[in-house]
């Protein structure tokens, strides 16, 4: 996996050659969170395209970079626009991103996704907490030579979502009285949305969301030793759970509805993850 390592070294070298900053927080953002970077004290953008090495999407329109700054004093670096698996890339680049974010110097890693609602009690609209995950039906990004460099052969998995994080998190929601659902999340390979048979599967094995990207990310980043956390936008409850067919253009809907309320948790969770971060120092 020589080729692995080489690849996202000369990303690396590549970003610190054109950005001076060190985050402290990575933030992936999701459908609902594609205007977040207005909540940005932005310093510095950098797009994917002039990253030597970067997977750059195949998918016309799709933007996609990397934004430098601020929420609340905190730093972060936001990624605008993700890679996923069913655009036909190999998963060691779909986690590329992750990892070149942790090696810019980012502890936390916070994930946003939209995802279909698995759950019976959920309805389309809320927010869940993603308490943890299921990504056995994706490759994992760690299968090849391991990479020592970054972490352990067999890395433990035993709490990829971080307790202390969640704790954080559920304590700002509540403090904004914005209702917050916790449940696990299973990522399947998209594009195709689910069979109301496939969704029945995906509550049989214990799963309350279901979507196409978000869990691997979570491997990668638990190989590196991050603190993850990660909400999941439920823009519509599962294939086969209402009448309705399902479409792209209901979930971008759905999450543009809920985008305020979405911005406005993120920014105080991450204000509160700084706050912590700092006391542990
Ligand atoms: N299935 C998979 N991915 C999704 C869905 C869904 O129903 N909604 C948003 N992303």
């Amino acid at each position: 996996m020589e080729k692995t390592w080489e690849k996202l070294s000369k990303c690396c070298k590549s970003v610190k050659k054109k950005i001076d900053f060190q985050p402290k927080v990575a933030l992936v953002l999701g459908s609902g969170l594609g205007d977040y970077v207005k909540e940005m004290k932005v310093t510095a953008t950098l797009d994917y395209s002039e990253i030597d090495g970067f997977p750059v999407s195949t998918v016309p329109g799709h933007k996609g970079r990397f934004v430098f700054g601020y929420v609340k004093k905190v730093p972060v670096v936001a990624m605008q626009g993700r890679v996923h698996y069913y655009e036909g890339y190999p998963m060691t680049d779909v986690v590329l991103p992750i990892r070149l974010m942790r090696m810019m110097g980012a502890e936390v890693l916070f994930l946003t996704n939209a995802a279909g609602g698995v759950n019976e009690r959920f309805h389309a609209g809320q927010l869940m907490l993603i308490k943890d995950q299921i990504s056995s039906f994706v490759p994992s990004p760690l299968v090849g030579p391991n990479l020592d460099k970054l972490g352990v052969r067999f890395p433990d998995m035993s709490e990829i979502y971080d307790r202390e994080l969640r704790r954080l998190i559920k304590k700002t929601a509540k403090e904004m009285e914005i209702p917050l659902e916790k449940g696990v999340y299973l990522q399947l390979t998209g594009p195709a949305y689910e069979s109301p048979a496939e969704i029945r599967m995906c509550r049989l094995l214990g799963a309350d969301a279901v979507g196409m990207s978000t869990a691997c990310e979570a491997v990668a980043a638990n190989h590196m030793g991050m603190r993850i956390c990660g909400i999941s936008f439920i823009s519509n409850l599962a294939c086969g759970m209402t009448d309705q067919p399902l479409s792209h253009k209901e979930v971008q809907e759905a999450a543009d509805r809920v985008a305020p309320l979405f911005e406005k948790l993120v920014t105080g969770s991450i204000a509160a993850i700084g706050r912590s971060l700092k006391q542990k120092k």
